[in-house]
């Protein structure tokens, strides 16, 4: 080859490697072209030692000003890419330290108080007060009052707890929400239209079905010419809002502050009557007790059962929530406190 010739090849050499050095998309392929461009200059510095004099410097000339023009380019675009991989790989590790990094939770209402404030919802849109009372009472209210003498077998039906303040027997944790229509009817004139949601307290050992404290609804109405129509028309509105489509049954039962008094069902929401586990195939779930206040209550509360008549209902709060929720154990809904498990509600 001519000197000429190898100068063209070194100059065109070099012309070719800094365009392809200055795309480069990275360092594989930066490395790979300027294996590439020392070959061919290589091929050209082979050539010079079959040269004479002034040729042989004109070409040794020429490579080395195309190797400077290559490596300046290739340093250029090294640092570049360097640079770029660099702020990749900072990124790609880069930790999130912020204190809020799985972001935050909030609560919610227990399942029994979202009953419970429906249970208010409805009968405030009814018209009706909401009224709390005493968890620890007294004799008269719990008992008496309610047409329990002493003695009286039906005491029996509920296992008190009593406190251990002034006679025996006297002062007691409320068995059930019933003594706050005696409370009420002391202290307000009728007409009354109210209900008490409240914690109610028996000696039972706690397993899937009981709890030594539970929650119940009362409702108590005092008004003139109040009948069994009433009552069984507003358990028919209530039912209707808390359950949607269902229907209320009413069976003759006995409470002593009642006559005539009603066991209180409502038809199964889950099959429709049809029969399912929740309702132990039989259509029908028991929720409580009701009827017409007992002349003898009214009396008791200084109300004269000539002029003013009323209806009571009363009933777990607590079985509602474990309905709707398919939920089998009271213990897990009321004391376990697992929040994995009342997160679901
Ligand atoms: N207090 C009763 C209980 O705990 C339930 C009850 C029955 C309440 C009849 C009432 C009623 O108001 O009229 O077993």
């Amino acid at each position: 080859m001519s000197a000429s010739e190898l100068v063209a090849r070194a100059e065109s050499a070099a012309h070719a490697a800094t365009a392809a050095l200055v795309a480069a998309a990275d360092l594989d392929e930066l490395r790979r072209i300027e294996r590439q461009v020392d070959d061919e200059l290589a091929a050209v510095k082979k050539g010079i030692k079959d040269l004479e004099g002034a040729d042989r410097s004109a070409v040794g000339k020429a490579l080395g000003v195309a190797q400077t023009q290559v490596r300046t380019v290739a340093d250029d675009r090294r640092s570049e890419l360097e640079r770029v991989a660099a702020t990749a790989r900072l990124a790609g590790e880069r930790l999130d330290l912020t204190a809020q990094g799985h972001g935050s939770r909030r609560g919610h209402l227990h399942p029994v108080t979202q009953v419970w404030r429906e249970l208010e919802d409805i009968f405030c849109g009814l018209g009706y007060e909401v009224h709390g009372g005493p968890e620890v009472e007294d004799d008269w209210h719990n008992f008496e009052a309610l047409n329990f003498p002493p003695g009286h077998p039906a005491r029996a039906m509920q296992d008190t707890l009593y406190v251990d303040l002034g006679a025996p027997e006297q002062v007691l944790l409320r068995t059930h929400t019933s003594p706050m229509q005696i409370r009420l009817m002391e202290t307000q004139a009728p007409p009354i239209y109210a209900i008490i949601p409240g914690r109610t307290f028996r000696r039972d050992t706690p397993d899937a079905r009981h709890s030594p404290v539970f929650h119940q609804i009362e409702c108590l109405v005092i008004d003139r010419g109040i009948t069994m129509g009433d009552l069984m028309g507003t358990i028919d509105v209530f039912f209707r809002a808390l359950f949607g489509d269902v229907e209320a049954r009413f069976l003759p039962s006995f409470f002593p502050f009642t006559e005539p008094s009603a066991e209180l069902s409502v038809s199964c929401p889950f099959c429709a009557k049809s029969g399912c586990r929740t309702c132990s195939q039989t259509g029908w779930i028991e929720l409580g007790g009701c009827g017409m206040v007992d002349p003898n209550v009214l009396q008791a509360c200084n109300l004269d059962p000539e002029e003013w008549s009323g209806f009571a209902f009363g009933f777990g709060i607590d079985r509602i929530p474990l309905l709707r929720n398919e939920i089998d154990s009271l213990q897990t809904l009321l004391w376990d406190n697992d929040v994995r498990f009342l997160r679901q509600f």
